[in-house]
């Protein structure tokens, strides 16, 4: 029996390769052996990592998984070490070995593919890895597709065996920035040369998600033809942002279950005052790119921050991230979870 999709994952390291300068690619399975929650391309999960920290909260990671997705006896990962991140790499890179045990969330998709005449998938650095996902699904669908990976140097482009021997490695194009090609490839000429219709999923570096999507703009694209994915916020991270010293002062927060007023001041997020209110809710990038807090907006003037949600998720589906997204000072959201509906 497959396991249960909603439980937390206890996963087994059954393999570790180093993959090029920096990034190591982890192989994990269900201890038993048994299959894994299914996920489909461009899903991600969470690894549970120990607090940086005794007495600190454990640390949640997401990472995209990058194996075939009809594939249910292992996840893959690609794990690039960040060193100027917040420490979770550098564990998974000093620490995580084969045979250790690890705990993970089971998948959640939020950079789902959709149907285009073509797809152009365009990768910077590390952003491959649920590209990779998303070329297999879209060999065996027979859909026609296109994968660009943009790289500093080969020496730092993850999977170039599987890139090489895929049986789409036709549709591959390596664009590495020390060789003379990546100089005339440009993303204005590359936008300009796809068919009628092509839609692009893009995932790397912040500032190479923008080059796509402004070269998509000048080339009139509708935004809905680039679907992102970001694997860390821009810096500075939303909740750090200068606005908080611009409209100094806290706002408050109705948590409508139980009726709780609770302060937040201008340093705290939403969903720490939540937590330590004794309302759950469940923290993994911080961010706002992963979508893991999310709650329900029922009224008040929400000051979205995220990075995972358009205008329809927050203004007609009503979500609201609380690890990033705030409130004007001296103004007061109404939240409870997703689902939630009161008692008539
Ligand atoms: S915890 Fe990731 S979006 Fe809030």
């Amino acid at each position: 029996m497959p396991l249960d999709p909603a439980q937390t994952l206890t996963l087994r390291v059954s393999r570790r390769e180093p993959l090029c300068d920096g990034i190591v690619a982890f192989e994990l399975r269900a201890t038993d052996d048994r299959p894994l929650p299914a996920f489909d391309a461009g899903a991600h999960i969470d690894l549970h990592l120990p607090p940086a920290r005794p007495g600190e909260a454990p640390r949640r990671r997401s990472y995209s998984l990058c194996n075939p997705p009809d594939e249910r006896d292992r996840y893959l990962i690609a794990v690039q070490h960040e060193h100027a991140g917040r420490g979770g790499s550098a564990w998974l890179h000093a620490q995580l070995q084969p045979g250790d045990r690890i705990d993970a969330s089971a998948p959640r998709n939020l950079f789902a593919l959709q149907p285009a005449p073509h797809t152009l998938l365009l990768a910077g650095g590390i952003g491959l890895t649920p590209l990779l996902a998303m070329a297999e699904t879209l060999w065996a669908q027979d859909r026609s597709f296109t994968l660009q990976v943009r790289v500093r140097s080969r020496a730092r482009l993850p999977f170039a065996r599987r890139l090489q021997e895929a049986p789409w490695a036709q549709a591959v194009q390596v664009l590495a920035d020390d060789e003379a090609q990546a100089d005339t490839e440009t993303l204005d000429r590359l936008i300009a040369a796809q068919p009628a219709g092509t839609r692009i999923w893009t995932c790397g570096p912040a500032g190479f998600m923008a080059a796509v999507r402004a070269a998509a703009t000048r080339a009139g694209w509708s935004a809905d033809r680039v679907v992102t994915e970001h694997f860390a916020a821009p810096a500075p991270v939303p909740a750090l942002e200068p606005r908080d010293r611009i409209a100094p002062g806290g706002f408050e927060i109705d948590w409508a279950p139980s009726g709780q007023r609770l302060a937040v001041a201008p340093h705290q997020s939403v969903a720490r005052v939540l937590q330590a209110a004794g309302i759950a809710v469940a923290l993994s990038c911080e961010q706002g790119i992963c979508g893991q807090c999310c709650v329900q907006h029922l009224d008040g003037p929400a000051d979205h921050r995220d990075l995972v949600y358009g205008a329809h998720e927050h203004q007609v589906e009503r979500r609201f991230t609380p690890c990033c997204s705030r409130a004007p000072a001296a103004s007061r959201l109404v939240l409870a979870p997703l689902g939630w509906t009161p008692a008539t």
